[in-house]
């Protein structure tokens, strides 16, 4: 009986252990259809014709393997995505987050960085943005230096805008930005306790003892096997009574240790390390 179903399973299992071999990148627990989708992309946007000359290319090449990492990563993002969620951030988090003298944060898939100053918006109007530190981690380098540098296209502003508002915070997004031409630069106060930093979720360790970990709209791509170790990774990064708030798609029910989490909110997916 063969291992593969077809010729293109075979080429991209061999694919994605070729990367891993040689440059140490592990898309192997990757959730197959989306990531089948991306490769194809970009084999069209390299101009190369099939699986095996990409796999022979990518190994000698470390321009086309960083630009690889940054065409199958899916980096789609925005300000105050879902609203709602933020409302319950509001009401489920920020009170437990006013009880700590210091507070540790961990985006990780902060994509391009939108998520992140939303909720240093969020902090700054609560008065705990200056005892934070955020770290904002991803696997893909050049979405982050767009993170850092917290410069937007003015063109999202009105929904960016609105979403704000459905968030239930006070006064006007704009406040928090300042404007040129056709864009606009998030606050240089809202950026100052953001440490931008590479990291992979799938290869890396835990991160340090935080209070509260975002990672929202990340482990959809991932299969339950990946997405199960990378829960733990989030579960030993939390300090007892630490928050990790998961995407609206994304759930903790099928995890083996969910007994260790509490739901706080099970619409917006947020749970607390209990044990
Ligand atoms: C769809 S974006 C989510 C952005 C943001 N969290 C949000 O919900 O709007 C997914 C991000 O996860 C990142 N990512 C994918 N695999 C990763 C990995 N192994 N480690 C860290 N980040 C990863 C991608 O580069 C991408 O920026």
């Amino acid at each position: 009986m063969p291992k593969y179903q077809n010729d293109e399973d075979y080429d991209i299992h061999a694919l994605l252990e070729v990367i891993f071999l040689k440059w140490g990148y592990d898309f192997r627990g990757y959730s197959k259809a989306s990531l089948t989708r991306r490769i194809f992309y970009f084999l069209q946007e390299e101009r190369i014709d099939r699986i095996p000359d990409l796999q022979y290319r990518i190994v000698r090449d470390k321009s086309l393997f960083s630009r690889f990492i940054k065409d199958v990563t899916v980096n789609v993002t925005e300000m105050f995505r879902d609203p709602v969620f933020y409302q319950s951030v509001k009401e489920n988090i920020v009170p437990q987050l006013k009880t700590y003298p210091h507070i540790k944060i961990w985006h990780a898939g902060c994509a391009t960085g939108e998520e992140v100053y939303s909720l240093a918006i969020l902090l700054e109007q609560e008065g705990l943005l200056e005892r934070s530190t955020i770290y904002a981690t991803d696997i893909n380098r050049s979405v982050l230096d767009r993170a850092k540098k917290g410069i937007y296209s003015d063109s999202y502003l009105q929904q960016y805008e609105t979403n704000f508002e459905n968030a239930g915070l006070k006064g006007h997004l704009s406040d928090y930005f300042e404007k040129g031409y056709d864009h606009v630069i998030v606050d240089s106060a809202l950026r100052k306790n953001i440490v931008f930093t590479e990291h992979d979720l799938v290869i890396d360790h835990v991160f340090g003892e935080m209070q509260l970990i975002f990672c929202r709209n990340v482990l959809i791509y991932f299969t339950r096997g990946l997405q199960s170790k990378v829960i733990d990774l989030f579960s030993e990064s939390l300090d007892f009574g630490g928050c990790l708030c998961l995407g609206i798609k994304e759930t903790l029910d099928f995890y083996e240790h969910k007994g260790k989490f509490k739901t706080l909110d099970p619409n917006n997916k947020i749970y607390q390390r209990t044990r």
